[in-house]
């Protein structure tokens, strides 16, 4: 979910709703708005996009009036996503508002408590209970709203980001943070604030601002300033006022039809940007801070442990072929939803790597600080600068991808490949596995991949051919080996994502042990068949697929002539590097997804039940 909030002197009604569409890759089942106009609260809320809030709050000027507001869009946990589950949520009083990213675990005793203390509930939601738990702490103690916020969340159990408003205190929001981010805009002499689940709500209207830590709380008041207090001990913290680097323009659709697209065509930019300053090609040198400065640790570690969730895990598998290639160390890629939660064997000499675009996804945090409890040193590979996993990880490498904001991710992924890429390079370098020569030819065959992407992308036209012949089919299958079978369980992972057709991706030589038997005229198959590695055996594979009437679709090297006999239509990459071809193999699957779901008439950007950033587990 998304939670962003306004209070100061402007209108606060257009600064939520915008900031409410920057967070909609954080969920867009509902959505819901409350206003404060000096006078009385106004809450609208509904089922489906912010844009549906607005037809809401346009026939009815009442619903926009105020400079103090607070916003919502959700990726529903507990409950449907309807009207009434939306957020904001009152208090039974109708004095409190709340809105809350996270999950309160325990809300099931406290809502059976407070109903027992005359309370009723609304909503299904764990939200609606906490705002009436903090209301009832509030009665009891005859507290401040602050002191209330925070004895409540002492008996808490769960996750959560959440903004409080106190109709009685109008001249302050309060926001707490464990497990969900929050950030809070700071405006000239305390003028006004902003409150948000990243910074891009605000950034047009201060650089200034101050993230939350796990644990901490913000009192901020109008006029006075913010107080950040760490919720356990009450002691107070010192609030650091970071400047941002996010421009607006990084944000905006930039003339493409969707940010998928654009983020797509950003890819020769964004790799660029992701090893520039890092390589010294000509010298074969890599120069990695967070790895320079632990170089010791990584020489003499035993195992590299990746952890990470959905494209990042995809990216991970790229990295074990990676690593295991060329700097010999042995690698495991796990889900960070099972390695947490599998009592797994870590040690003091394992590093764990983990890879997350958002530096947000809750499991991928857990697994890091389970793997820091048992003595490992963890590597952060993230996307989004000053995020959570950024900051919990011992060391890392930040992707320069910039904000990607298409709920299907690509230049993420491509972008954490060349971190990957660059962290196996060097670490085979440093252990004699690649002479200074060998490194300097891999890393100018790399510095033509941007490109080589550039070039790639003007087969558009004919991947749109493509698409357009099998937008229909309701089963698709992703074949390749080696680097390229984990861009096969991408390029299957984006086609059910944002077309909702079902896709398999499996390693070439498996389809024989199972997925054969689905295969007829109707089934389209993409077979990742690059010249080097294993070529002949997937050209093997081709066949059995063409002697079983599958219809075939094939990425291959330029010049390819036998592949080009057996398939039904086939895609050209340039030439590169074996290791390097996932960076190019990628991109015609990404774009292949794309078509079909703008043909099939699909939100592309943010398809169903999909949240780009899960911060819950
Ligand atoms: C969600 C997104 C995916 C993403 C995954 C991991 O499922 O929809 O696109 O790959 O989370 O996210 P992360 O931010 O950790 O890379």
């Amino acid at each position: 979910c998304g939670i962003t909030g306004y209070i100061g002197y402007r209108d606060a009604y257009p600064i939520v709703i915008n900031g409410l569409k920057r967070l909609e890759y954080r969920g867009y089942d509902s959505a819901g708005i409350m206003m404060y106009d000096g006078d009385k609260i106004q809450l609208s809320k509904t089922k489906g996009k912010v844009s549906d809030l607005e037809v809401i709050t346009k026939e009815e000027e009442e619903r926009k009036k105020g400079n103090i507001g607070m916003g919502h869009t959700r990726w529903a946990t507990h409950g449907v996503p309807n009207d009434v589950n939306s957020h904001p949520h009152y208090s039974q009083s109708g004095d409190l508002v709340i809105v809350h990213n996270g999950i309160i675990e325990n809300y099931d005793t406290l809502r059976k408590e407070l109903i027992t203390r005359g309370y009723t509930f609304k909503s299904d939601t764990d939200t609606e209970v906490l705002v009436n738990f903090i209301e009832e702490v509030k009665k009891q103690e005859g507290c401040k709203l602050g002191q209330a916020v925070q004895l409540a969340l002492k008996n808490v159990i769960g996750a959560y980001a959440i903004a409080v408003f106190d109709k009685s205190k109008p001249n302050e929001i309060i926001v707490a943070r464990l497990g969900s981010p929050i950030a809070i805009g700071v405006g000239k002499e305390n003028s006004e604030f902003f409150v948000a689940s990243d910074a891009s709500p605000f950034i047009e209207y201060t650089k200034d601002a101050i993230y939350l830590e796990d644990e901490e709380m913000a009192i901020i008041k109008l006029g006075k300033g913010i107080k950040v207090r760490k919720i356990n001990d009450d002691s107070l913290v010192d609030a650091n006022i970071q400047e941002l680097q996010l421009s607006l323009e990084q944000i905006e659709k930039g003339g493409y039809d969707h940010f998928m697209l654009k983020e797509i065509h950003e890819q020769p930019k964004a790799i660029l940007d992701t090893y520039r300053g890092r390589m010294l090609a000509d010298e074969g040198i890599i120069r990695m801070a967070g790895i320079d400065d632990h170089i010791n640790k990584f020489m003499n570690a035993q195992r590299i442990i990746i952890v990470a969730c959905g494209t990042s895990w995809h990216g991970g598998l790229v990295g074990e072929y990676l690593i295991e290639e060329f700097a010999r160390i042995p690698v495991e890629v796990e889900y960070a939803s099972e390695f947490r939660y599998r009592n797994p064997i870590v040690t003091s000499k394992d590093i764990v790597i983990a890879i997350s675009q958002s530096g947000e996804t809750a499991d991928t945090l857990a697994a890091i600080k389970l793997a820091k409890s048992k003595g490992a040193f963890v590597f952060g590979i993230c996307n989004v600068v000053g995020s959570s996993i950024a900051r919990e990880t011992d060391a890392g490498a930040y992707t320069h991808a910039g904000p990607e904001i298409g709920v299907a991710s690509t230049k993420a992924f491509t972008t954490q490949i060349t971190v990957l890429t660059l962290i196996a390079l060097k670490l085979a370098s440093k252990k004699g596995e690649l002479s200074k020569p060998e490194l300097s030819s891999l890393l100018q065959k790399m510095q033509l991949i941007p490109g080589k992407i550039e070039n790639l992308l003007k087969i558009d036209d004919k991947v749109k051919e493509i698409a357009a012949v099998y937008k229909d089919a309701p089963n698709c299958l992703y074949l390749g080996r080696g680097f390229n079978f984990p861009v096969a369980l991408e390029g299957a992972l984006k086609l059910k994502e944002i077309s909702y057709i079902h896709a398999e991706g499996y390693p070439a030589a498996e389809m024989k042990h199972g997925p054969i038997a689905l295969i007829d005229e109707n089934m389209p198959i993409v077979v990742i068949a690059t010249n080097k590695g294993h070529y002949e055996k997937v050209v093997s594979n081709i066949q059995e697929i063409k002697s079983r009437a599958g219809k075939i679709i094939a990425i291959v090297t330029e010049g390819d002539t036998q592949v080009k006999e057996i398939a039904d239509h086939v895609i050209e990459i340039p030439e590169t590097e074996e290791a390097l071809t996932p960076l190019l193999t990628t991109i015609p699957l990404q774009l292949l997804s794309y078509h079909i779901a703008v043909m099939l008439g699909k939100n592309v950007d943010q398809p169903r039940n999909l949240a780009k950033s899960v911060t819950v587990e």
